[in-house]
């Protein structure tokens, strides 16, 4: 079977396991868990599960153990970009070509959606069976996600990014604010992968956090590349929005075609981490096409 089937085969897995957790919710008929189901079933690459099965299929994790993990972080990222595109932070009309939650919830269904969506996302990890995972592995998986997610991750580098509009930024303040409000849960999507598979998985983490960094990071200047380059109907979210607001971007500070040559420099850095996993017959597949995915994404 070709990767990219296999991956089309994770994807529809995993929304198919979304939608079984939002069809589970109580009050079902509400605009609250309307919105939740808006904010997290109308479409998204979800790249984030696709890291949970790649990174968990190569070593060889249980299928329905790693559904559980990929659901609750694509539960994370889908509260993280409801809550980024309200008024009071990116103020956007537009995602995954719908009108943003709040445009369509108002805006205080979509903030209580983003924060019960979190909580979603912890109750599908403590409370759903994982074949093959130990209570104590539940417990770090846990620990990774909320470290993801929180002030030491994705709402730390959304408070940076915010902070830095319109204030002239060091690259390294934009590599930092990159690596938290989006590195993070990309390095959690592989670390929840590697945690699903026990002990075999953790001997590896170290290789797995330097392919995700060199991932985490390049997704971070694509998705900046895009808002200056990109298609706003093929991505279906405005062009030009870091401009308008002022935010300091890879290709603000570098210009599109050096940000293009640290993409492919990071690119090459993370195949690199991937050979050594190859050369201890590790089936890099599905993270080597995922990588080139990321890197060459155009929405
Ligand atoms: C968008 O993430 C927000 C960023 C972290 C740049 P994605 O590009 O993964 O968004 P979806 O889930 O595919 O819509
Ligand atoms: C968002 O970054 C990162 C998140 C944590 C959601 P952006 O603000 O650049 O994402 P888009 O461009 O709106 O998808
Ligand atoms: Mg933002
Ligand atoms: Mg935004
Ligand atoms: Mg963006």
């Amino acid at each position: 079977m070709s990767v990219n089937i296999l991956l089309d085969r994770y994807r529809h897995r995993v929304n198919t396991v979304l939608q079984r957790y939002i069809s589970k919710l109580s009050f079902k008929n509400t605009a609250l868990v309307g919105a939740m189901g808006y904010g997290t079933l109308l479409g998204g690459k979800r790249i984030r599960p696709l890291l949970v099965y790649a990174t968990g299929n190569m070593l060889h994790a249980d299928d329905a153990a790693l559904d559980v993990a990929a659901a609750a972080i694509e539960c994370i990222h889908a509260y993280s970009l409801i809550h980024d595109d309200l008024p009071a932070m990116d103020n956007a009309y537009l995602r995954r070509g719908h009108p943003t939650c709040h445009r369509k919830f108002g805006e205080d269904m979509a903030i209580l959606a983003g924060d019960a969506l979190q909580a979603l996302a912890y109750s599908i990890l403590v409370n759903s069976p994982m074949p093959g995972v130990t209570k104590e592995n539940r417990l770090a998986m846990l620990s990774e996600l909320a470290h993801a997610s929180g002030v030491t991750g994705m709402c730390g580098g959304q408070a940076l990014d915010l902070m830095s509009k319109g204030k002239r930024m060091t690259l390294e303040d934009l590599e930092k604010i990159h690596r938290y409000k989006t590195g993070s849960l990309i390095c959690s999507a592989v670390r929840l992968g590697a945690l699903t598979a026990g002990a075999y998985g953790k001997s590896v983490l170290p290789e797995l956090d330097s392919f995700s960094h060199a991932i985490g990071l390049a997704f971070q200047a694509q998705d900046d590349i895009l808002d200056v380059i990109g298609d706003a109907g093929m991505m279906g979210k405005k062009t030009s929005s870091d401009k308008l607001s002022g935010k300091s971007t890879y290709p603000t500070l570098l210009g599109v075609s050096n940000t293009q040559a640290k993409i492919r420099d990071l690119y090459q850095t993370s195949l690199s981490v991937l050979s050594i996993l190859s050369e201890q017959k590790y089936n890099t597949t599905m993270l080597r096409a995922l990588a080139s995915f990321i890197i060459q994404r155009n929405k």
